[in-house]
C-alpha cells in the first residue's frame, strides 16, 4: 500500500474541508430553500383559509389573521379561549361529540360549521380538522383550516327555497329543455299533477302538446309555436285533457330562461286550471239568453190578442231558442180548486223544426208515468241526453221511437206552487245535453 506523502494528505484535508463546506453550504441553501417555500405556503394558505392551532382541551393556542378577519375578534380574544367562543348553537351536541371522537382517535374531520362573529353574524365554514401526532400515534394539538362558505350556504339556501316555492306553486309548472329536439319536459310541480292527472314520471321527457289529445286544431297552438321558435313570453288559453280524458280550460303562460350567454336554453309554462270560470261564463250566458228570451215572449204575448197565439209565441220561441225539434206546450185544469181530481191536460201548441212530423196525435202518458210526476213536482227542468238510457222512461221507450225522440228536456210552468202546465222540448236528430238551470216560468201562460 503506498504511504501518503505530507503534502498530499494536506491537499487531500483541504479537499474534504472544501467538499464538507459546499455540502454544508448547500444544505443550508436547501434549508433556506425549504424554509422560504414553506412561509409562503403559510402565506398563501393565511390569505385564503381560516387557520387555527387548539390544545387537546380545544383552547385556541393560534388564529391566523384571517381568522381575526372573519370572526371579528382579535388574536388576543381569541388566543387561549374555547372555539365555543364562535359557536352558533346551530348543530346539535352530538355532532361535536363526533368530531371530537374522530379526531382523539387520531383521524381527520371534516365538515361544514355554521358559527357566528363577534357582532352576531353566522358564517358557514367548510372545515377540516388534523390531529398531529406523536410517536405514539396520540393528538398532541390539532390543526383547523376552514374556508369560509357563506355566499354557497345563502346561494344552495336561496335555491332550495326557489325549489319549495315552485314545488308548492298552485298553479301547474312546467320546465321544458328547448336545446332538446322535442322540447322535452324536465320537471313538473306537485300543482301539474294535480291539474292534469298525470304524474311526473309519465310525463318527463315528453313534449306538452300530449294535453291536447286529438283537440289538435286550435289557433293556441300557433301562437305557443311562434313564441317558442322566437325564444319570447306568450300567454294562452287552450283546451287541454287530464289523464282521464275530461276537458280542462288551461289558461298557460310560457317564458323562456336564458343562460348568461343570452341563449334561451329551457322555458317555463305556468298553468292556471280555468274551467270553472269557463263555465260560471258558460251559465252566465245562459242566463241572459234565458232573460232574453223570456223578454222576448213576454213582449210578444203582450202584442198577442187571444191565448192561441199566445202559447203558440211561446212555443216558437222555446224551440228556437233550444234548437229544438219539437216544442210542445201542455195546460192543465183543475176541476176544483183543492185539486183533489187528477187535471185536465190539453195542448195548446206544437211548434217543429223544419222536417219534424206532429205528435198531436200521439197518447202521451204525460201525467200517468212516473217521469211526468217527477216533473210535475219540481221548478227545475229535468234534462235527458238519451231517453234509451233513462231508468225512469223504461217503459215508454216504444213510444219515443215511434217520435224518433233522442234527448229530451222537460219543465213544468207553475202558479203559486201549483202546476199549471208541461213544457216539452224534443231533439230527434242527435244526443243533446239540455243543461237548463230553469228559475223557471210563473204563470205567463
Ligand atoms: C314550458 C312549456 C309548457 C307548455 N305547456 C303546455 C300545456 O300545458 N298545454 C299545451 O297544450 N301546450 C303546452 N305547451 C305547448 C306545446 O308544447 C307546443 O309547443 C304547442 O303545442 C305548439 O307546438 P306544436 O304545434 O309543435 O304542437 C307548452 C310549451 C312549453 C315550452
Amino acid at each position: 500500500m503506498a504511504k501518503a506523502s505530507k503534502g498530499d494528505l494536506s491537499t487531500y484535508r483541504k479537499k474534504r474541508t472544501n467538499s464538507s463546506n459546499r455540502a454544508a453550504a448547500k444544505a443550508g441553501n436547501k434549508l433556506q430553500e425549504t424554509l422560504h417555500e414553506l412561509a409562503f405556503q403559510k402565506f398563501a394558505l393565511d390569505q385564503a383559509a381560516i387557520v387555527a392551532v387548539t390544545d387537546l382541551d380545544g383552547k385556541i393556542t393560534y388564529a391566523n389573521s384571517k381568522f381575526c378577519e372573519v370572526s371579528g375578534y382579535s388574536q388576543n380574544e381569541l388566543s387561549g379561549k374555547n372555539h365555543r367562543i364562535i359557536n352558533s348553537s346551530y348543530h346539535p351536541p352530538d355532532f361535536f361529540a363526533e368530531m371530537w371522537n374522530t379526531i382523539s382517535s387520531g383521524k381527520v374531520w371534516r365538515g361544514e360549521i355554521r358559527n357566528k362573529t363577534k357582532d352576531g353574524t353566522l358564517y358557514w365554514t367548510d372545515s377540516t380538522i388534523v390531529p398531529l401526532l406523536d410517536d405514539h400515534g396520540k393528538p398532541i394539538k390539532y390543526l383547523s383550516i376552514r374556508f369560509d362558505i357563506s355566499d354557497r350556504k345563502k346561494f344552495e339556501e336561496t335555491l332550495r327555497l326557489q325549489e319549495r316555492a315552485i314545488a308548492s306553486s298552485h298553479n301547474g309548472i312546467v320546465i321544458t329543455d328547448c336545446r332538446l329536439p322535442n322540447n322535452e319536459v324536465v320537471y313538473v310541480n306537485s300543482a301539474f299533477e294535480k291539474i292534469t292527472g298525470y304524474i311526473s314520471s309519465e310525463v318527463i321527457g315528453k313534449n306538452c302538446r300530449f294535453l291536447q289529445g286529438t283537440d289538435v286544431f286550435q289557433p293556441e297552438k300557433d301562437i305557443l309555436r311562434n313564441a317558442i321558435n322566437k325564444g319570447e313570453s306568450c300567454s294562452v288559453v287552450i283546451r287541454n285533457y287530464r289523464k282521464d280524458g275530461s276537458l280542462f280550460w288551461n289558461e298557460l303562460n310560457i317564458s323562456p330562461i336564458f343562460d348568461e350567454m343570452g341563449r334561451a336554453t329551457h322555458f317555463i309554462g305556468i298553468q292556471t286550471d280555468i274551467t270553472a270560470r269557463k263555465e260560471a261564463e258558460k251559465d252566465l250566458k245562459r242566463q241572459m239568453s234565458l232573460t232574453v228570451l223570456l223578454n222576448r215572449i213576454t213582449d210578444e204575448i203582450r202584442q198577442s190578442l187571444d191565448i192561441e197565439s199566445i202559447f203558440q209565441t211561446a212555443a216558437h220561441q222555446i224551440q228556437l231558442a233550444f234548437r229544438a225539434s219539437r216544442c210542445l206546450i201542455y195546460k192543465l185544469d183543475y176541476e176544483d180548486q183543492n185539486s183533489v181530481l187528477e187535471p185536465q191536460i190539453s195542448l195548446m201548441s206544437e211548434q217543429l223544426a223544419d222536417k219534424i212530423f206532429s205528435v198531436k196525435d200521439f197518447e202521451l202518458p204525460l201525467l200517468n208515468s212516473a217521469f211526468g210526476k217527477r216533473v210535475s213536482n219540481q221548478d227545475q227542468a229535468i234534462s235527458i241526453t238519451n231517453v234509451y238510457a233513462e231508468e225512469d222512461l223504461g217503459d215508454l221507450g216504444e213510444l219515443f221511437y215511434r217520435m224518433q225522440l233522442r234527448s229530451l228536456l222537460a219543465i213544468r210552468t207553475s202558479s203559486h206552487g201549483l202546476t199549471n202546465g208541461l213544457i216539452l222540448l224534443h231533439h230527434c236528430n242527435s244526443f243533446h245535453e239540455l243543461n237548463l238551470i230553469i228559475l223557471f216560468i210563473q204563470m205567463w201562460i
